[in-house]
């Protein structure tokens, strides 16, 4: 019998304030709902079913190419309604026999901690397992209440609950194992005589008990993984949580943080051994940083890949290549496209997109380059530009090795330059350069003796 899952996530999220459906907000440079389906997929739920309602397009669009199957619910009556619409969906599927629920909201859940909680649940076989937590403030949460045995009777929420349940610091997590013939009973004898005149999932547990069936609480030690987002607040303690528990794994992998606190490493990030991160770095989605790297302070990567041994401050890097040994800024911005080679040299102001830069080629000041292709060793005087772009086609710039370029050179492309070519000082080159030949292309100077002494002109 096969484990199906459902992910929650058609809520509003009142208190966010917000137009994005709450699923939708960023915890760690990522939607929440993909956070919850790593957990589901990582888990082995099949079929995966989100229920999807305020702003559900947003979410649905979120999800699309997502190994999911989306269902509406199209207005929000309570997290018990929102798992039966779920149900049609899981008696197509053959042989479904448990249902893990997750809510969209949850995004610091460890796939570990379920894995514990779906094992429990198929080895000691209760009608449901509820994964449960004890917390320092359980405003908000619905309260586990537990018989002198200690066996769970009822989950309270907060808003039915009285001062006494109100005490009880063991919250409900909002996730759950069932059993899938058990859960359609439960859900058709819901009702919604509550406070919020909502159909609660959590009274499918009190219907079981009373039903002389067994419930399981399973309970994790670490609140952070249970924190449901449910305000900015909340949100910002879950970046910061989330944010948190990456730089100990990254630290975990041999790599210095001089401060964890102002760095911020998505998931499937990777740093190499005896790297060093200063503060104020962001290491987005797709980065991979190799040894002995110095990154930061002020470093944004996106989807950079950075070799071992390389230097980078006060830079952005998108979608490029950084070569070993390198280093970059600072103030330095490298444009989606770019292969920098080893111990190549990206300066101060400097801005390069889709450009090749040779082994040992520098670019130190400055300078824009983008569409160039710059040879090995190349040295681009401080304020060189290409001027790539004629207002409806980019052309490209071609650097030959070992070349010179003067201060304040405009590459006016599509143009060539050969090896060991030279460019004068200010030179706007619009002709190709052959190789070891030296391009002036400036107003020669005119120099007036006595001119300012002979038009009277006092400093
Ligand atoms: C819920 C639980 C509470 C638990 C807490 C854990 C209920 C009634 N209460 O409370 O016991 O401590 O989670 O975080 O279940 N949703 C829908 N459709 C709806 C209502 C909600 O899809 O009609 C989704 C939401 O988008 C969210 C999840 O279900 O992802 C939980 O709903 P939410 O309103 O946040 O419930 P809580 O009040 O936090
Ligand atoms: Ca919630």
């Amino acid at each position: 019998m096969s484990l199906a899952g459902v992910i929650l996530a058609a809520g509003k999220g009142k208190r966010l304030n917000s137009d994005i459906s709450k699923a939708g907000h960023h915890v760690g440079g990522e939607p929440m709902i993909y956070h919850v389906l790593r957990v589901a997929e990582a888990v082995g739920a099949s079929p995966i079913v989100v229920v999807v309602g305020h702003n559900g397009d947003q979410i649905e669009e979120l999800l699309a190419g997502k190994p999911v199957t989306i269902v509406w619910q199209d207005e929000l009556l309570g997290t018990g309604d929102a798992v039966r619409r779920a149900l049609p969906v899981l008696a197509r599927e053959e042989g479904v026999g448990q249902v893990l629920v997750l809510a969209g909201d949850t995004p610091l859940l460890r796939a570990s901690t379920v894995e514990r909680l779906v094992v429990s649940h198929y080895e000691r076989k209760p009608a449901a397992t509820v994964l449960t937590c004890e917390v320092e403030n359980p405003t908000g949460y619905g309260r586990v209440k537990r018989d002198h045995d200690g066996f769970v009777e009822a989950i309270v929420e907060e808003v039915d609950a009285t001062e006494e349940e109100k005490a009880i610091r063991e919250i409900n997590a909002g996730v759950y194992v069932f059993d899938v013939d058990l859960l359609k009973e439960g859900l058709d004898h819901l009702d919604n005589r509550n406070a919020q005149r909502e159909y609660y999932l959590p009274k499918v547990l009190e219907y079981f008990i009373r039903k002389g069936l067994r419930v399981d609480a399973l309970r994790t030690d670490d609140p952070s993984e249970v924190a449901g987002v449910n305000s900015r607040h909340e949100l910002a303690a879950a970046n910061k949580m989330f944010y948190k528990r990456r730089a100990l794994e990254i630290m975990g992998l041999g790599v210095t943080i001089i401060d964890p606190d102002t760095v911020y490493i998505e998931n499937d990030v990777v740093v190499g051994k005896d790297s060093v991160i200063f503060p104020m770095t962001v290491l987005k989605q797709g980065t991979r940083i190799g040894s002995r790297c110095v990154i930061g302070p002020g470093v944004v990567l996106d989807r950079a890949e950075v070799a071992d041994g390389t230097e980078i401050s006060f830079a952005v890097i998108r979608d490029s290549y950084v070569g070993p040994e390198v280093k970059v800024g600072p103030y330095a911005h490298v444009r989606p496209g770019c292969y920098i080679k080893r111990k190549a040299r990206v300066g101060t102001f400097v801005e390069l997109k889709k450009t090749s830069l040779g082994e040992g080629a520098k670019v130190p000041h400055l300078s824009y380059m983008g569409d160039a292709t710059i040879g090995n060793r190349a040295n681009i005087g401080a304020g060189s530009i290409t001027c790539n772009y004629d207002g409806v086609n980019k052309h490209q710039t071609i650097i030959g090795e070992e070349a010179f370029i003067g201060s304040d050179t405009m590459f006016v492309a599509p143009v060539t330059l050969g090896a060991r070519a030279w460019t004068g000082a200010g030179s706007v080159i619009t002709e190709d350069v052959p190789d070891e030949s030296l391009a002036i292309a400036r107003a020669r100077q005119v120099t007036k003796q006595g001119w300012v002494r002979r038009n009277r002109i006092s400093a």
